[in-house]
């Protein structure tokens, strides 16, 4: 039995007590955006650092002006091949509801069965809780057998991901020389489907911006001044009409800046994937892209920039009727980027071409949320290849390179701050019904996922 065999056999053995740790952890109800469950957060955190030091990793809940970062280095500090890692994930979780519309309680994990498949049920058992502890449970498989991990592994699991992260600037910045190691494995991403593995090399950043246009004074009586009086809900369509052309490009000056079209290598990569575009769209009840023309559907998602309006609030929006011209009008923004655009600047961008189509009489204000980089990775960088065969060597197919449209605030933060480059993986599907009621992870992605960790592991420590 060669080393990394035993330590899967000690995966396989003791699965039963790695999903009681996740049912435990689903427990706590870390919603990061709501401030009723701070100490909740807290309470995550602090578990998970305890769990940490229970397998020989140095850890400890950071205080921050928001929530704790749970940080940590192995104890076991002796010389090791391979690059030193730092693994991030995150504990933090989205609101659940509509509450109601999940079919049991969100915070109670349990294994459910549909069409033969067993899943974990539960707020965060995807995004990103299981995720987090596939890493976890496979140095523990490793430190039980050996003793020791094959490689220097540092971890990193933040409580502000799904809230645009208002803490994750100053905590890099002032941990920057403990933080920055030779590589970063990020899970918190999905597989191809469910039976292929995909390490992401390509991830959009973010940046949000809320815009509130106020007229008049006060609400007013749309017959008795509808007319002279200026109307914030016809102003701020007019804005967000001009921001897209017929093509679906975005008209803001300076937009696509930095944004790098693919490599003839990688679009003939992604042109030869079983993409189902068609599927993509009828799942959700489409079947028209909608994005910039000329842009495969699956570049339109994944290597190109979008602007997309999140909520548009104006005017009477209650029951029945009201002759109304409101006093204020405003919408969320959020603009995914790619390559090496400039989030600041696109902010820049964003705020004159809405202030020159504001009227002199009326106000406008910006409220700024979150934003970071895109992040993309050479298909030549060297850790890809052994990622690529141990996940391989687990799933038993060729691991595809793909992107993924969403975004990981802290990927782009790494590689601009610390100039550490990101391997994703993860082993969540698209169906794990992420942000939405009735999550879900499938028994096979939290079991092979802890397996799949120990042979990156592995191959990571090999010449
Ligand atoms: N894990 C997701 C990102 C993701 C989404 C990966 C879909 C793979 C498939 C992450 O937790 C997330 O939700 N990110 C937010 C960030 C935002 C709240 C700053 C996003 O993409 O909207
Ligand atoms: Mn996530
Ligand atoms: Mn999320």
């Amino acid at each position: 039995m060669t080393k990394l065999d035993s330590v899967l056999a000690q995966i396989d053995a003791n699965f039963d007590d790695s999903l009681k740790r996740l049912f435990t952890f689903v427990g706590f109800k870390s919603v990061s955006t709501d401030p009723a469950y701070k100490d909740e957060c807290k309470k995550a955190a602090e578990w998970l650092a305890n769990e940490l030091n229970g397998i020989g990793i140095d850890a400890k809940a950071h205080e921050t002006i928001g929530h704790p970062m749970v940080m940590g280095h192995d104890s076991d500090t002796s010389e090791k091949p391979g690059p030193n890692v730092l693994f991030y994930g995150h504990y933090d979780v989205q609101p659940v509801d509509p509450v109601e519309l999940w079919d049991d309680d969100p915070f109670t994990a349990k294994i459910f069965e549909k069409d033969g498949v067993k899943m974990i049920f539960g707020r965060g058992s995807s995004d990103d809780k299981g995720q987090v502890l596939t890493f976890v449970e496979a140095c523990r498989a490793y430190k039980e057998v050996h003793g020791a991990l094959p490689i220097n592994v540092s971890i990193l699991v933040e409580g502000e991901e799904e809230s645009a992260s208002p803490s994750l600037l100053p905590f890099l910045n002032k941990h920057k020389e403990e933080l920055s190691k030779d590589l970063a494995l990020v899970c918190d991403t999905t597989m191809w489907d469910a039976d292929t593995p995909a390490i992401t090399t390509m991830l959009r950043g973010l940046m949000a911006q809320e815009v509130v246009i106020t007229a008049a004074n006060r609400d007013l009586h749309s017959g008795a001044y509808g007319g002279p009086a200026a109307n914030p809900v016809r102003i701020l369509a007019k804005v967000l009409a001009d921001i897209h052309d017929d093509n679906g490009r975005v008209t803001i000056p300076g937009f696509y800046d930095g944004v790098e079209e693919l490599t003839p290598e990688m679009k003939a990569q992604w042109d030869a994937l079983p993409y189902d575009a068609e599927g993509f769209l009828a799942e959700v009840g489409l079947s028209i892209p909608a994005g910039e023309t000329g842009y495969s559907v699956y570049e339109q998602l994944n290597a190109r920039p979008t602007c997309e309006f999140n909520g548009i609030i104006g005017g009477y929006t209650g029951e029945g009727f009201k002759t109304v011209i409101a006093s204020k009008a405003s919408a969320k923004i959020s603009c995914r980027l790619v390559g090496k655009q400039d989030p600041e600047a696109i902010r820049a961008n964003m705020q004159a071409f809405i202030r020159a189509r504001v009227p002199a009489d009326c106000m406008v204000e910006f409220i700024d949320h979150g934003d970071a980089p895109g992040h993309s990775l050479s298909p030549d960088f060297p850790p890809l290849k052994k990622g690529a065969q141990a996940l391989k060597d687990e799933w038993g197919k060729e691991t595809i390179l793909s992107g993924m449209g969403g975004s990981i605030p802290i990927v782009g933060e790494f590689k601009e701050i610390l100039g550490m480059d990101s391997m994703m993986i993860g082993y969540a599907l698209e169906n794990d019904n992420i942000h939405s009621p009735n999550e879900k992870y499938n028994l096979e992605s939290y079991h092979r996922g802890i397996r799949s960790w120990a042979r990156v592991l592995a191959a990571l420590a090999e010449e």
